[in-house]
């Protein structure tokens, strides 16, 4: 008996201290459903609306805790180029610096997805470490336009190119249990005015080119979450669009992630539950007020609510946090410096090499011109930049290469960097813009200087970021300073038989037609990093082959381009001015699929300053006889490319196809495909296989809403650029093939 009694004591005992066993509903990934029909509606509110925390001091949202029911907080950080948080806390000694990896254009100059995914499986694993569940990230709107403050957290003009990189971006982190956020859908190709402006796309051109990239990603990279952007898309907010957010992404695409907005509270919040936005960030009170009383009144139904709180269920027992992952917040940030910098190395783009100037014998006296030497970009501003321990810079790297310097010029620019007013305010503006005048060095001096040294190395830089777009003056197009720095420095080196090689350490496109033939090389690092200017030493110095090439053109003039005329470098000029400001309350994207080289490569009277998919190389390669065969749903193409130089190095192929004439109008080439060979010695080859599906070479036909491969014959150009056609061959399709889709995204009055 007493047995008995003990035993039920302690029974009795445990159901009042293990809650649990009074079988208190806790979720699990299987009891989704049981959890919801659980839920009041308070709570199923809550789990839509963001909330404060400080779990990750510098994170930059939170989702929010139901405790009762075991709904841990998730924490969401940014961001493109390395996890953001803040690196010093109160109350210890321990730093939580994260990892500077190379800025998303020169990843993407890298055009090797699998390089990709690996740097981003080392930013994945900081993400995992420091306590983060959601790295948001890819940025990944189309370089619509090279003045685009935050192109630099951005691939490529090209939908193929772009959409390949954040699949494997995305891929990469995601492998470390974390989640990604490819972002911003869709259409948001301008920081001014970025939360209000409406772009004003056709059908074609969005399908085409804005959205395109976003499907691949999807669709290859099967994000946890994709981040709707701030700005109004042919009328309406993409936040609020059930027609992009659910119908084109989820029932189109096959989406199963959460969708949630950037960063702010639009009065729409209503609207935007229904569309399927499923989370608000950084989530505010009135947001919760206004969705709870929404479906009391029942303008939100149950089911919509279930269904959004569904979505946010199934993404919350995949994440560490609820896993209950003891988090070390200590990642191998060495380890991840080595990344950094091997995939900076293997990104950077050599422009021009004029009697192999480069690469360097190492040795040389090196007079390193440029403050951008000291005050080295290693990313851009605004919520894509991260809190590095250090970023290394070209004075720095030239030295750990071996190089000696010039030391009049070393301490020159450290005196002026120490001098500099370092910040300016941009207007329009969230961002403080680093300003950093070019000091000016006399002629004289530079004919000195000409004498003492073996070689000049100017660094030119740009700054930009988040909140503001880039100008064409002293911006796009060189300061006077600077070209005269360029003029007098080619004029002295060149009196001394010496060369000149200027690195652009920018993070968009700048004018260089005016100056590229008064120099002899030119390297593009764009913003590479942390590690970055090790990069380049180690290209300037040989140890590399740079292998890069541009994921868009560098026009010769700004105004070359289409999408200059709708883009608003000069928005000033509309301040104060009532009614609808053309460019600023709304973009008309007149030039519909005509963008980057689509627009150069059909119109050839338009010549460009460095063409599309262009980069050199310290080697050389040849193209084998291309062969072109049919499968089951499209077609296989294989190329043999052989080094045929006397260094190893790696060749870029870039596959266009260019469709048969008729129906509807093409751009006069597209790339379909492209692939990187291995590190071949001289003399060695490799044969690279790429495939085209049918779907892939559609066209999108507005009037039909219909992606439509058309029968015929097309060509298919091998090409170490767009314009540097190195073998083609040609194939047919006997029959044309067509994919409906839903025509749900609107359609713009083209108004002046
Ligand atoms: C910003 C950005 C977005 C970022 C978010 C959180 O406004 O547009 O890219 O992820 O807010 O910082």
């Amino acid at each position: 008996m007493k047995k008995l009694n003990f035993i039920a004591l302690l029974c009795l005992a445990c159901s009042i201290t293990c809650p649990a066993q009074n079988n208190q509903l806790i979720l699990r990934e299987d009891n989704i459903e049981t959890v919801i029909a659980s839920m009041t509606i308070e709570e199923k509110v809550t789990l839509l609306v963001g909330g404060p925390g400080d779990l990750v001091p510098g994170a930059a949202g939170y989702t929010r805790e139901i405790a009762r029911l075991g709904i841990p907080m998730t924490v969401l950080a940014d961001g493109p180029a390395g996890l953001r948080i803040q690196p010093k806390r109160e109350g210890t000694d321990q730093t939580f610096y994260c990892t500077g990896f190379p800025t998303s254009t020169l990843l993407a100059s890298s055009w090797d997805p699998e390089l990709v995914e690996t740097v981003t499986t080392a930013m994945g694993n900081e993400v995992l470490e420091y306590g983060v569940d959601v790295l948001l990230a890819p940025g990944m709107n189309l370089h619509r336009n090279p003045l685009c403050g935050r192109n630099f957290e951005y691939y490529s003009e090209d939908p193929l190119l772009s959409g390949k990189m954040a699949a494997a971006y995305i891929r990469g982190v995601q492998k470390n249990g974390v989640g990604t956020s490819a972002k911003h859908f869709a259409a948001n190709n301008q920081e001014t005015n970025r939360l209000e402006n409406d772009a004003r796309v056709s059908n074609r051109a969005l399908r085409e080119l804005y959205l395109k990239n976003f499907e691949i990603a999807v669709k290859e990279g099967k994000p946890w979450t994709v981040m709707s952007s701030y700005n109004k898309l042919n009328g309406e907010y993409t936040q609020q669009k059930h027609g992009l957010l659910t119908t084109v992404l989820r029932d189109e695409w096959g989406f199963d992630g959460i969708v949630m907005t950037d960063w702010g509270v639009k009065d729409g919040t209503v609207k935007s539950a229904k569309a399927g936005n499923d989370l608000m960030e950084p989530g505010r009170q009135v947001e919760i007020d206004r969705i709870l009383a929404a479906v009391n009144e029942g303008t939100i139904s149950q089911e919509e609510l279930d269904r959004n709180v569904r979505r946010m269920l199934q993404y919350i027992v995949k994440t560490p946090h609820f896993r209950g992952y003891k988090f070390s917040n200590k990642p191998d940030l060495k380890a991840h410096a080595v990344v950094a910098r091997k995939a900076a190395e293997e990104s950077i783009i050599l422009l021009r090499n004029e009697d192999n100037t480069l690469p360097l014998k190492g040795s040389e006296k090196v007079a390193l011109y440029g403050l951008t030497s000291v005050d080295f970009v290693g990313i851009g501003t605004g919520s894509g930049e991260v809190n590095t321990k250090h970023i290394v810079n070209m004075q720095e790297a030239m030295t750990a290469a071996g190089f000696t310097l010039d030391e009049s010029l070393v301490e020159y620019y450290r005196a002026c960097f120490a001098t500099q007013t370092a910040t300016e305010k941009m207007e329009g503006s969230a961002i403080d813009k680093r300003h950093r005048p070019e000091p000016t060095i006399s002629a004289k001096a530079i004919e000195r200087q000409a004498q003492h040294n073996d070689v000049a190395v100017v660094v030119i830089g740009r700054i930009a970021g988040e909140g503001a777009d880039r100008a064409v003056k002293d911006d796009f197009e060189l300061t006077s300073i600077e070209r005269e720095l360029l003029q007098n420095i080619s004029m002295s080196y060149h009196k001394e038989l010496k060369q000149v090689v200027v690195v652009l350490n920018i993070v968009g496109v700048i004018e260089t037609a005016s100056w590229k033939h008064m120099v002899d090389a030119i390297v593009l690092p764009w913003a590479p990093g942390q590690e970055g200017a090790n990069a380049v030493a180690d290209i300037l110095k040989g140890k590399v082959n740079p292998s890069g090439k541009l994921p868009m053109t560098f026009p010769i003039n700004y105004m070359d381009i289409l999408t200059s005329y709708t883009f608003p470098y000069n928005w000033e000029m509309t301040k104060g001015r009532k009614g609808e400001r053309k460019n600023v309350d709304y973009t008309q994207y007149y030039e519909g699929i005509d963008v980057g080289y689509r627009h150069f490569q059909s119109d050839p009277d338009v010549e460009v300053s460095y063409p599309f998919g262009y980069g050199l190389s310290y080697t050389t390669f040849a193209y084998g006889k291309p062969s072109v065969k049919a499968t089951a749903d499209g077609i296989k193409a294989t190329v043999t490319v052989t080094n045929t130089g006397k260094v190893t190095g790696r060749e870029i192929v870039e596959l266009y196809v260019a469709a048969p004439s008729g129906g509807l109008k093409k751009p006069s080439r597209e790339l379909k495909a492209f692939a990187k060979t291995k590190l071949l010695a001289p003399g060695e080859s490799e044969t690279l296989t790429m495939k085209i599906t049918a779907y892939e070479l559609a066209s999108f036909n507005d009037e039909h809403s219909a992606w439509e491969t058309a029968a015929g014959t097309y060509q298919v150009l091998f090409g170490a650029s767009v314009t540097d056609i190195r073998a083609k061959a040609s194939f047919r399709l006997s029959k044309s093939q067509s994919w409906e889709v839903n025509d749900v995204l609107g359609t713009i009055q083209i108004t002046e």
